[in-house]
């Protein structure tokens, strides 16, 4: 399958916006997406034209907080979400940000094993963090300083 990862780029939120409704049960919106794209971390996995996935988050001073990724139902648990996070994380190290947070759903066993599966380690909650349905957060953490990923 040819595959590449691109800068996401507002022409991609139409394709999107209708993966987060198949995977989110609170999704987010347009306006959510085009901050990150202006804010330079969000990246797509194309299989030649079609959206498979995408990631996205932000640089706080020397860390990097991933606010979303999702992988299109028919393409999950076969490595592309590894690999699409892989890639923003290697980027980030060349960048000398070596540190990584994440908050997901206390639910999300999907994801939790996930984030487990890469390195990253609990490091507490946040109660009530979640609406639609209201919902804990775990908070996942990895530092990457002294890996050679
Ligand atoms: C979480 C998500 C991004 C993972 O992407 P993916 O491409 O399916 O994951 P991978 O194929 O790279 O999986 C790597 C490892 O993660 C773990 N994992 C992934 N999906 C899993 C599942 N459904 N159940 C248990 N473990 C899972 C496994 O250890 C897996 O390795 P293995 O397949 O060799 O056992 C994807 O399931 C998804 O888009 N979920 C919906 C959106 C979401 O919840 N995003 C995260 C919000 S915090």
């Amino acid at each position: 399958m040819d595959i590449t990862i691109k800068e996401m780029q507002k022409k991609h939120l139409p394709e999107i916006m209708k993966i987060e409704e198949k995977v989110f049960t609170n999704m987010w919106n347009e306006e959510m997406f085009i901050e990150e794209i202006e804010n330079r971390y969000a990246y797509v996995m194309m299989s030649k034209n079609q959206i498979m996935a995408y990631i996205c988050g932000w640089m706080i001073y020397d860390q990097f907080d991933i606010t979303n990724i999702a992988v299109l139902p028919e393409f999950q648990r076969k490595g592309y979400g590894s690999c699409l996070i892989n890639f923003l994380i290697s980027k980030l190290l060349n960048e000398k940000c070596y540190k990584f947070f994440l908050e997901v759903r206390e639910s999300n066993l999907a994801a939790i094993s996930f984030y487990k599966n890469l390195g990253f380690k609990y490091l507490g909650t946040r109660n009530s963090y979640y609406i639609s349905p209201v919902e804990d957060a775990m908070i996942f953490a990895a530092d990457f300083q002294n890996i050679t990923h």
